[in-house]
């Protein structure tokens, strides 16, 4: 049931029960962070392995107090300038923060959305909410309500709507509990942004969804369809043995009679707006007639490297 009634989601919450929330990322599958039965309810939606942690989310500096041991400087800095937002920090936890939560890590995943729907929920309730993206595991993110309906509306009660997603792809994730923070995964936050804060930064270099395992998960993020990245996207139509190709381009149209669907994430080039359609788009191309989606990376900056990033883990392994 897709539905704005925030009372409702805290009752089902309450009683254990998991509830799909907007945040200004994409949409998360919520549960409360404390109830082991209602948390492993995630994994089974989901269809996600327990060594994949989750980031549980919460509306205040205040209550993160409780579930950590401490906040360190530069996580406190990166707090204050990005939360509430994309951004998730990995601190030191109490062990009133639940081992199935964080996969047995010391570390858990923190972070404030900014979302008002969802700040006014968790304002409500006493507990953090542990919510990964509300899709199938190794599918593309959802970025609105209906988009976790068409996969999840008979496994959970209830997705409460707050729109479409104001940024489109998943929180920067920073593991602040070494003395230079490292990025784990590029995300909503740019990385020259969190660096104007607390100076350089080390950045994970197989930026993964599962640092824990990295190159476990042989794609992430993915469509049905095979996605293939080129940075000649005429000549590679050409020389494919299907004729009917989508496209998700970055600015231009490219014309070919062989191309029979085509997305522009952004026609002026603008970072935001693409990250914005990145998701549906994809999902849009996987689920029209086509044998096959081409795309191509954006310049190596801004969002552009969390939307390579995703592009990267969703293309076909071969
Ligand atoms: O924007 C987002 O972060 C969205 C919205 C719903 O908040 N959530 C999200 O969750 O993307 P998920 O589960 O799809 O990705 C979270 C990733 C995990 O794959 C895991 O690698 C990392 O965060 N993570 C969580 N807890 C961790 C921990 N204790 N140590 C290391 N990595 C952790
Ligand atoms: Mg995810």
């Amino acid at each position: 049931m897709i539905s704005t009634d925030v009372p409702l989601a805290k009752k089902y919450l309450e009683a254990g029960r998991l509830v799909a929330i907007p945040t200004e990322t994409v949409y998360g599958l919520a549960a409360n962070a404390f109830d082991i039965e209602a948390v492993t309810q995630i994994f089974e939606v989901k269809n996600r392995p327990t060594f994949d942690p989750l980031i549980i989310h919460t509306d205040s500096l205040y209550k993160i107090r409780q579930w950590v041991e401490y906040i360190p400087n530069k996580a406190m800095c990166l707090a204050q300038a990005f939360w509430p937002g994309a951004l998730t920090l990995l601190l030191p936890r109490k062990s009133i923060i639940p081992d199935l939560v964080t996969s047995g890590s010391s570390k858990v995943a923190v972070r404030i959305p900014a979302h008002n729907v969802t700040l006014e929920l968790l304002k409500n309730i006493d507990f953090p909410l542990a919510a990964p993206s509300a899709n199938p595991f190794g599918y593309i993110s959802p970025t609105c309500a209906q988009h976790v309906d068409n996969q999840l509306y008979d496994k959970i009660p209830m997705i409460l709507d707050g729109g479409s997603c104001r940024v489109g792809v998943e929180s920067t994730i920073v593991d602040c509990t070494t003395d230079t923070p490292t990025v784990l995964r590029k995300g909503g936050i740019e990385i020259e942004r969190i660096e104007s804060i607390i100076g350089e930064i080390k950045v994970y270099a197989h930026s993964s969804s599962n640092p824990l395992a990295p190159g476990m998960l042989k794609s992430h993020y993915a469509p049905r369809k095979q996605l293939i990245i080129s940075d000649a996207i005429l000549d590679k139509v050409s020389s494919l043995d299907v004729q009917k190709v989508g496209v998700l381009s970055f600015q231009k149209y490219y014309k070919h009679d062989f191309i029979v669907k085509q997305y522009v994430l952004s026609g002026s080039g603008d970072y935001q707006e693409s990250a914005r359609n990145l998701f549906a788009f994809l999902r849009a191309l996987d689920n029209t007639d086509v044998d096959i989606i081409l795309t191509e990376l954006l310049p190596e900056k801004s969002l552009g490297r969390a939307i390579n990033d995703r592009l990267r883990r969703a293309a076909t392994v071969s």
